[in-house]
């Protein structure tokens, strides 16, 4: 499938086939394309809990306002944003650029200064929102992707993160930007037509705005 047509056809999936497993190859597979997505000087600040088991996926329903689809999708992930991925990464990203040719040695103070001044100390709000950008970024190249892998998707913000945090011991700084569900759509479902999307006109101004 081409980008266009995966963009076009990816929907957020109520319903999906019961019963059907997906394998830690399938899941890596898309976590691998999910993981070549852009980000703030390449700091990929996310995390994802895969949730498969039965029991899990039912505590997670327990925490996501009892949404049916977290227990009847076939995994779903838990997208968490790191704020601590400055620190966690820097080193990573500064050696890969300097190897590659990307940046000379002597800039390296600068870059790393740079990165501090932009995504402000840990516990900021500007790290939180550095933080969060890039998993939804992720997060999107993530559901793209599984429609180009032939599965469906259905992102949620409705669950309460201070459950989901205690349940599945996810560390109190970091942010869940959403949850993903995945699977196959039900078989004899179909789908209502796309709703209402806003016109360019309503959203888009040039030049200023
Ligand atoms: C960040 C985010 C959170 C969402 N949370 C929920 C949710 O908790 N429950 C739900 O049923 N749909 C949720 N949705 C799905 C939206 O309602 C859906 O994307 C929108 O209606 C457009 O439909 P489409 O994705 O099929 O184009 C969420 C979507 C996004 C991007």
């Amino acid at each position: 499938m081409d980008i266009i047509q995966g963009i076009k056809e990816r929907r957020s999936i109520n319903f999906f086939e019961l019963g059907e497993d997906l394998s830690v190859d399938t899941i890596e597979e898309l976590l691998d394309l999910s993981n070549l997505a852009p980000s703030s000087f390449n700091l990929q600040p996310w995390q994802v809990i895969v949730v498969r088991d039965p029991e899990k996926k039912r505590i997670l329903r327990e925490c996501a306002m009892n949404q049916p689809k977290v227990e009847e999708a076939s995994a779903v992930l838990i997208i968490i944003a790191d704020p601590g991925a400055v620190e966690e990464n820097r080193k990573k990203v500064l050696d890969s650029w300097q190897e590659l040719g990307y940046m000379k040695p002597e800039m390296r103070e600068t870059y790393q200064n740079m990165m501090q001044t932009l995504y402000g100390p840990g516990d900021s709000m500007k790290r939180n929102l550095f933080a969060v950008k890039n998993a939804a970024l992720f997060a999107m190249n993530l559901m793209i992707a599984a429609k180009g892998m032939g599965l469906e998707t259905h992102p949620m913000d409705g669950f309460d993160e201070t459950c989901i945090k205690k349940e599945f011991h996810v560390p109190e700084q970091m942010l869940i930007p959403m949850l993903i569900a995945i699977g196959s759509l039900k078989k004899g479902v179909t789908l209502l037509p796309r709703a209402f999307r806003r016109q360019i006109k309503d959203f888009v101004r040039y030049e200023s705005f």
